[in-house]
């Protein structure tokens, strides 16, 4: 787990290359066994393979979405926010969940935010939520580019690790 950890970086550069079904439905189970608060499970996952679609994602905020430029697949993690208060806990769960789980496949990934982000002339969550038809009681946490790497990254090691972050018993 600490390898994986330390190997995982984002990735916003991805080769024209289709990712494998038998990858794909790890990455989906991988997600739907992501824990909720009171196993609620208010998360939904919207797996994008159209490339035009994908490509208009990324006009869902001004800066940040570079990667989907590139990427064979974007997932929307989203929530129903009528079942949950605390859906954008959940969904972070189930985020970060996906960019292990796309890492231990030999997979990249980008997480890009949406939810409190803005595009040129409406907020991000509603341009995505038109895009893709998603109804009005879910909220949009992130889409994720997936796919794989077609840039290099270096690895995390120990010098990397801030240790005064860390208080044992008082701050
Ligand atoms: C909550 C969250 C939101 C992020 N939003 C974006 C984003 O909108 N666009 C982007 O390119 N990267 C985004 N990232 C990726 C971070 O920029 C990245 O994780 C950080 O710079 C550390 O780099 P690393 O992932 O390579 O370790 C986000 C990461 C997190 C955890």
């Amino acid at each position: 787990m600490l390898d994986l950890l330390k190997q995982r970086r984002s990735t916003r550069k991805y080769k024209d290359k289709p990712i494998e079904k038998k990858k794909l439905e790890k990455l989906l189970k991988a997600i739907l066994l992501a824990p909720s608060s009171m196993n609620k499970k208010p998360l939904e996952f919207i797996v994008i393979e159209d490339k035009e679609t994908i490509k208009k994602l990324s006009s869902c905020k001004k800066i940040g979405t570079l990667g989907l430029d590139t990427a064979p697949m974007a997932i929307a993690i989203i929530a129903n926010t009528d079942v949950s208060d605390v859906w954008i806990e959940d969904a972070s769960v189930a985020a970060t969940i996906l960019s292990l789980q796309a890492e231990a496949l030999g997979l990249g990934s980008c997480w890009i935010q949406v939810r409190n982000r803005e595009s040129e002339n409406e907020k991000s969550e509603t341009k995505v939520k038109n895009l893709l038809n998603i109804p009005d009681e879910f909220g949009v946490l992130a889409l994720f580019s997936i796919g794989y790497k077609d840039e290099s990254k270096n690895s995390y090691n120990d010098s990397n690790l801030d240790c005064s972050k860390i208080h044992f018993n008082k701050f």
